[in-house]
């Protein structure tokens, strides 16, 4: 009882340190690279530097991106002072050279750890070194840490993360902080304080909405988790449905586009997690387009959501500055539907003027209805100004 009432004065009281010297972090949507999706447990500080020489020559930096984020296995043991030992094999040159390679690329440096005692991985975890730990990122020149929930057991969720949120806000370093506790214990309704974003649902799996044996699933069963967890999003503090997997390969381009819209109206991270070397043109096209990632990181913050619900036809939608609204239509099914909208039952005024996102060009005004057509597993995607 002793354990929660501190916990709970912390949240309301002591979250200012966090509050205060971190606030300014994450005000619209963190853009970025993470290593996991594409590379899992092989990677190595040449795929990092890769990584982060194609954010630049791509020009995915000139839209937003800056995050290069080291995920799991760059760890693989501890000093005997506490200190973690970085795997010399895979990064020889070690974390600070990398976060200065990265730095001189004009991006910024992640890493990830976890709140147990062992990473998902089996690698030491933070569970009573995040002090020691939160300094150590510091002096690499760390600006972002995920931060995950796997050999946790017996271990408290809020105080677990407060504790590291505090380590971090005491580094000495402005570090955007990732909770990943793939959203079982509602971190939406205490993190706001205590981290920049939160991971919502166990992981996204490359594929549309396949569904595996330990809980991972496709983005479009993650989409539908996200509604009514918007009142939880805005700047400074994100609703996470985990990193992108656009560009992977398994996924049909309409699959794609769509997946990378919905994180777009969701005001989600915009984590890629694709092989940026090796791009496609079309895989380019949709994760530097600008009228997406402008959709992504207005800067009123708000989360989108569902507005109208026809079985395989969704509509949803998410208010952005200065009168603007971006509106997806969205046919869940893997045949082409015709749809009639009728803009007044979606509460959409006459005469504002559409402009489709995929096709780049105004798509004429709203009048009193209008006919789209939408190809499986698609969807439409307009500003309305
Ligand atoms: C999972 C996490 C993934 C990835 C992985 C690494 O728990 O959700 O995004 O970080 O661990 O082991």
């Amino acid at each position: 009882m002793k354990k929660q009432i501190s916990i709970l004065l912390f949240l309301f009281f002591g979250t200012s340190v966090f509050a205060q010297k971190t606030q300014n972090l994450s005000l619209t949507p963190p853009m970025g690279w993470n290593s996991w999706n594409k590379f899992a447990c092989n990677i190595s500080e040449k795929i990092v530097m890769v990584a982060a020489d194609a954010m630049v020559s791509t020009g995915m930096n000139k839209v937003g991106y800056e995050y290069i984020v080291i995920d799991d296995c760059w760890q693989v043991a501890r000093r005997a002072d506490g200190t973690i030992v970085v795997d010399s094999t895979l990064f020889p040159s070690g974390m600070k050279a990398l976060a200065d390679y990265v730095h001189s690329k004009g991006l910024k440096f992640g890493i990830y750890s976890c709140a147990g005692k062992l990473t998902c991985e089996k690698r030491p975890g933070g569970n009573g070194y995040e002090v020691i730990d939160a300094n150590t990122y510091a002096s690499w020149g760390v600006d972002y840490l995920k931060y995950d929930w796997c050999y946790t057991d017996g271990i408290e969720p809020i105080k677990a993360y407060t504790d590291m949120s505090k380590a971090l806000a005491n580094s000495g370093r402005p570090i955007v902080f990732s909770l990943c506790e793939w959203g079982s214990s509602r971190p939406y309704k205490w993190a706001q304080n205590v981290g920049h974003l939160w991971r919502t649902t166990a992981d996204i799996v490359n594929c549309y909405d396949c569904k595996t044996s330990w809980g991972g699933m496709g983005w479009a069963l993650i989409l539908d988790k996200q509604e009514g967890l918007e009142k939880f999003a805005g700047p400074g503090h994100w609703n996470d449905p985990d990193m992108l997997e656009v560009g992977n390969g398994k996924m049909t381009y309409n699959e794609e586009e769509a997946h990378f819209s919905f994180w777009c109206l969701l005001a989600a991270p915009l984590i890629t997690g694709n092989d940026l070397r090796k791009m496609d043109e079309k895989t380019k096209s949709i994760l530097l387009n600008k009228y997406a990632i402008e959709v992504n990181q207005d800067k009123l913050g708000i989360q989108g959501s569902k507005i109208y619900d026809e079985g395989d036809f969704e509509v949803w939608s998410k208010k952005m500055s200065n009168n603007r609204t971006a509106v997806i239509f969205f046919n869940r099914n893997d045949k082409e539907f015709t749809f009639e909208i009728d803009w007044k039952e979606l509460g959409i005024k006459q005469n504002r003027q559409l402009f489709d996102v995929w096709n780049g060009i105004n798509s004429g005004t709203v009048k009193s209805t209008k006919t789209l057509k939408i190809q499986g597993h698609s969807v439409k995607f307009f500003i309305l100004k």
